[in-house]
């Protein structure tokens, strides 16, 4: 048996923002939370929804003490900013951090005895669906909007946290690329990296199944196509992306990743790494490393990045098509080719021990062990 979750409602394309409105409306909520970043709001990308909600006349209170890689201080003062608010729903605006961030303070509002947010971690027992959400992605990456998961920092352990829970997905999902399209170069590229590790771990993680490679597959082909122009912030280049990660998000939601993941989160805890450069640092060497436990997986991915000939590729031609193809696409929008600058040798058997132990690590497609986890860290130093 397989589960699928997904939004009650998503929107999609230029303007999208403009229906949160009758949502809030039609569900008849009287008053939001904006949960959002305070950088977003130093550059006018909360304002835009804000805007619409005052045209509105829906009335809210802004909670952004929300920081890149969330922690469980910003989670924990969230719960006190909704509950001092009046709040009967939340509009989170942002990247994962904000919609997460979101993500644990509705749970924790109905169901109180998580507040501790440590006993989230992992898939939570949660008994209540979390404050109705209705997430607006400003970055093209995490997908989170469409998720059933969300990732804190436990700041004291040095620990991102997976939480994993049906009752967090967001009801509606408002994918709107103008959102996007204020975000730099570094970001929209680090961003876009991590939907495609999204795409492909989803792709060959141990659950993946029909209708999860179906949306896998064609997020790979519509983020390869998309990602060089987003970067270069042409119209068509954010709308694929702002589709293309949410695609992805749709997948591996319900199926799980990998350990490119699990190798990510701790350089997240650890250095405050942007999620999306670990991912993309990382992506090509798992990918060399799980290749001998995924079939011919890789043949559809090279094709799926446009790579021709594949159909009488030998099986090591078109794995090496695959992993080449990742690395011109990084490489081509700006990620740094190895991990030197970013971890420290003497951090190694504690990165590789957080990675083992992650919530992700379990779905990849090839069996591994603390050890040969910290030699692929190695081998990107
Ligand atoms: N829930 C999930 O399923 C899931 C999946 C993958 C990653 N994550 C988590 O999400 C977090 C990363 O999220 P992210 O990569 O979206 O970035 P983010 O939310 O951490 O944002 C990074 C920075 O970009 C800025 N920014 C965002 N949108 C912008 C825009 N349109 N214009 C200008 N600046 C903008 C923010 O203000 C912030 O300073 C990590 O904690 C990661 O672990 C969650
Ligand atoms: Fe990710």
């Amino acid at each position: 048996m397989n589960r699928f979750v997904l939004n009650e409602t998503s929107y999609h394309g230029a303007g999208a923002i403009n229906s949160i409105p009758e949502e809030i409306k039609g569900r008849g909520f009287k008053k939001v939370l904006v949960a959002s970043d305070p950088d977003l709001v130093k550059f006018g990308v909360t304002k835009k929804v804000t805007d619409v909600l005052d045209n509105a006349g829906i009335e809210y209170t802004l909670y952004s003490d929300i920081k890149p890689n969330p922690t469980i201080q910003n989670v924990q003062h969230g719960v006190e900013v909704f509950k001092e608010s009046g709040a009967d729903c939340i509009v989170a605006i942002g990247g994962g951090s904000s919609m997460d961030t979101a993500k644990a303070v509705g749970i924790i509002i109905n169901n109180p005895e998580f507040a501790d947010v440590r006993s989230l971690e992992g898939v939570a027992p949660t008994k209540n669906k979390a404050v109705p959400i209705i997430a607006v992605p400003t970055t093209a990456g995490t997908a989170a909007e469409v998720t059933i998961n969300y990732v804190i920092t436990d700041v004291e352990k040095n620990r991102k946290m997976v939480c994993v829970d049906v009752h967090d997905i967001p009801v509606v999902a408002v994918v709107d690329p103008d959102m996007m399209s204020t975000m730099p170069k570094g970001l929209t590229a680090a961003t876009g990296m991590d939907a495609l590790t999204h795409a492909i771990e989803g792709y060959i993680t141990k659950g993946a199944w029909a209708l999860s490679d179906m949306f896998h597959l064609k997020a790979i082909e519509i983020i390869s196509k998309s990602l060089r122009g987003a970067v270069d912030n042409t119209p068509e280049g954010r709308e694929g992306m702002a589709l293309g990660q949410y695609v992805a998000g749709m997948g591996f939601s319900n199926v799980g990743l990998g350990i490119v993941h699990s190798m990510a989160h701790p350089l997240g805890a650890l250095y405050d790494t942007p999620h999306g450069v670990a991912n993309a640092i990382i992506l090509p060497t798992v990918m060399e490393y799980n290749a001998p436990a995924t079939g011919d997986k890789y043949k559809y991915i090279a094709a799926a990045m446009g790579v021709e000939g594949t159909e009488n590729m030998t099986v090591d031609e078109y794995r090496k098509a695959a992993v080449d193809a990742v690395k011109k696409l990084s490489k081509d929008v700006g990620i740094p080719a190895d991990l030197k600058e970013i971890v420290k040798p003497e951090d190694v058997p504690f990165l590789a021990q957080s990675a083992y132990d992650d919530a992700c690590r379990p779905g990849n497609p090839r069996d591994t062990s603390v050890e040969e986890i910290a030699e692929l860290y190695k081998s990107l130093m």
